[in-house]
């Protein structure tokens, strides 16, 4: 028994394969997670294919081969071994790396999960990197793409850092080179890419008064600090690129104005990191900003893109990703202003809205979360949107915050219950999950996630 002991298993049985099938999910956590695997696997000289999926559903297990290899199934399958099972596959030809809730089946399935040892702040690509590990095969550029999976799962939110088994995986990378740790840094995304008072103006968490949402008021801010915010050579600075004592200043000066607005300053700082041997000023310099372009290709259906990327493809794979984050962030805006123009639905312990056919079911959830920081907080939002594929099926995305979770809320569990009711399947996490309903329960089911969201909050 032990997280050790099933890592040394999995170990093994990957060890002990001819050919290797990995299967991977299509978000920042699936793609690093499908690349450590294919990176340490090929260390290890095993045949090793990989493939992406939207999500472990009838349709897309078509996509699992039926042949000899070894399928590994990556951030997804727990929650999906009946699934398995319907396809055939056998105890012996399957392995599982997840960090979702398992299900209960006939096959003992190998599974490497956190889950049930209470890791909770360990994604997917962290588990993969701890088995590749354990294979003799991990290597600075796994341990950072490990780093990338577990802060685009959200892992270092809560804590403002990653903690545990997670926060060992940065110590690897120190060792190897390939992660720099910044204790106490500002926690804010776009730090590598982002002109510094962007950057600021889109910090939600805290809210600064006069800065959060106000880009005027945040150059205004600099230009009082005396802080230049232009290189000699007139291209915008970065926060990355700042002095440290103009760091220092800036920090003192925005605690002053969270406490003079009565607001807190525990989120105020992070620990972040930092890839010192990628290209400084893109988005591969940081852990934030690289799961983004990852989540760019994978929701945009080009997940082997992201996966090039993840193994060091500088070339035409990342001009292509550069391209799809683009786009990417375009068409978020969009949905997040769609959201807050059409407005939500109301209901007393939930926000809603469908969205039709407007925008892509793999992309909803980001705009869900996104929306989220401009509405009331203590709602959790709900999208809903049509599927180009299934007429007769609606994608939903939840999501939530910390503050919500530590007052009971559990998005996973609501949407377990509430999609099972009508005849649908969800699943995910406390703070952000998704599930797929009939497109005739529609009325009732967001009526019936309001009835169990006021049951966990009581
Ligand atoms: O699609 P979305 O980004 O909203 O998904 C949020 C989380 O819910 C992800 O971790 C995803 O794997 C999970 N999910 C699930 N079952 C579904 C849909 C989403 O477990 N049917």
């Amino acid at each position: 028994m032990g997280l050790d002991n099933d890592i040394r298993a999995a170990s093994e049985r990957i060890y002990n394969a001819d050919s290797v099938t990995v299967a991977s999910h299509i978000d920042a956590d699936g793609i690093t997670s499908g690349a450590i695997l294919r990176q340490g696997i090929q260390n290890a000289r095993i045949t090793v294919k990989s493939i992406f999926l939207r999500q472990l559903e009838p349709m897309q297990m078509k996509k699992i081969p039926k042949d000899n290899s070894l399928k590994v199934f990556i951030d997804f399958g727990a929650g999906q071994q009946n699934l398995l099972e319907e396809h055939g596959l056998g105890e012996e030809e399957v392995l599982i790396i997840d960090h979702h809730v398992s299900q209960n089946v006939d096959t003992p399935y190998l599974q490497v999960n956190s889950l049930p040892y209470g890791h909770e702040k360990l994604s997917a690509a962290g588990l993969g990197y701890m088995v590749m590990k354990e294979m003799g095969v991990a290597d600075g550029e796994l341990a950072k793409l490990a780093v990338v999976g577990n802060v685009g799962d959200m892992m270092a939110r809560e804590h403002c850092g990653l903690i545990g088994p997670a926060r060992e995986i940065v110590d690897d990378g120190v060792s190897f080179g390939s992660v720099k740790v910044v204790k106490y840094d500002l926690n804010c995304y776009g730090i590598s890419t982002r002109p510094v008072h962007t950057c600021l103006s889109y910090c939600d968490d805290p809210y600064i008064p006069g800065i959060t949402n106000n880009i005027q008021g945040a150059q205004e801010f600099l230009e009082k600090l005396g802080i230049t915010s232009r290189t000699d050579g007139g291209q915008w600075r970065v926060w990355e690129e700042m002095e440290h004592d103009e760091r220092r200043c800036i920090i003192s000066a925005l605690t002053q104005q969270l406490i003079a607005n009565g607001e807190g300053t525990d989120r105020l700082l992070s620990e972040t990191y930092l890839f010192p041997e990628e290209n400084r000023r893109t988005p591969l310099r940081n852990a934030p900003e690289y799961a983004t372009m990852l989540n760019a290709c994978g929701r945009w259906a080009r997940a082997d893109i992201g996966c090039k990327v993840c193994c060091n493809d500088r070339g035409l794979a990342y001009s292509e990703a550069e391209k799809m984050l683009q786009n990417h962030k375009n068409v978020i805006r969009q949905m997040m202003e769609y959201i807050l123009d059409a407005g939500v639905t109301e209901l007393s312990h939930l926000q809603y809205l469908h969205v039709g056919n407007r925008f892509p079911d793999t992309i909803v959830g980001i705009g869900a979360g996104m929306a989220l920081s401009k509405l009331n907080w203590r709602k959790p939002i709900m999208i809903l949107c049509y599927l180009p594929d299934d007429p007769e099926l609606i994608k939903v995305s939840m999501r939530t915050n910390d503050r919500m979770i530590k007052e009971g809320i559990d998005l996973q569990s609501a949407l377990l219950t509430a999609s099972r009711e009508v005849g649908g399947e969800g699943g995910g996490h406390k703070i952000a999950a998704g599930a797929y309903i009939p497109k005739s329960a529609e009325k009732e089911f967001a009526s019936s996630v309001n009835r169990i969201l006021e049951e966990q909050s009581t």
